[in-house]
């Protein structure tokens, strides 16, 4: 059995969390915020993905609804891995719907219409920045020695970059009635 003496551990209070991890606490502190303002902006940009999803309207209908859903699948699919990168790290991971919209920097949108080709736009935009964002995240888990969470943002930067070219291409060009 595992002894948590050593690390003063009180399993009654917050230190019951405090995953052993030899990176060091100002290191792991570092790299959760990053990676916790990552999975609130990937539930953020999710909700938003599956709401143009869900108002799609115009002559792509088909193309754009479709697309938006795979979107979101596969921003939601980061959420977990990240949020338990935190812990492994023996840091405190995303706590609440209140903390995302803390610390979320997508910007929301909670229009009663927009446009097709304003959707795509938008979208186009928030996943660029969640790109440049994953990569500065990346940068300070090289920094810290942290190659399991780089390794992981590395495969989410790729994909996050497919979505914008998707994006960028569908965008190309529309109107506003996405024609
Ligand atoms: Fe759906």
């Amino acid at each position: 059995m595992a002894s948590n003496q050593s690390r003063g551990r009180d399993d009654t209070s917050v230190e019951a969390l405090n995953t052993p991890n030899d990176l060091g606490d100002n290191a792991t502190a570092e790299i959760a915020s990053e990676i916790n303002m990552l999975v609130a902006d990937a539930f953020a940009l999710y909700v938003k993905t599956k709401n143009f999803h869900w108002h799609m309207s115009g002559p792509h209908f088909r193309d754009y609804h479709l697309m938006l859903d795979e979107q979101s699948d596969q921003i939601f699919a980061t959420t977990d891995p990240l949020a338990e990168r935190v812990r492994k790290l023996g840091q405190r991971t995303l706590h609440s719907i209140g903390q995302i919209n803390t610390i979320s920097r997508v910007k929301n949108n909670d229009a009663e219409f927009v446009n097709p080709a304003d959707m795509l736009k938008e979208l186009c935009a928030d996943n660029r920045a969640m790109a440049a964002n994953m990569r500065r995240a990346h940068e300070i888990c090289d920094d810290k020695k942290d190659v399991a969470t780089a390794s992981l943002l590395e495969n989410y930067i790729d994909e996050t970059e497919r979505r914008t070219w998707f994006l960028f291409e569908a965008a190309r060009g529309a109107d506003a009635t996405g024609h």
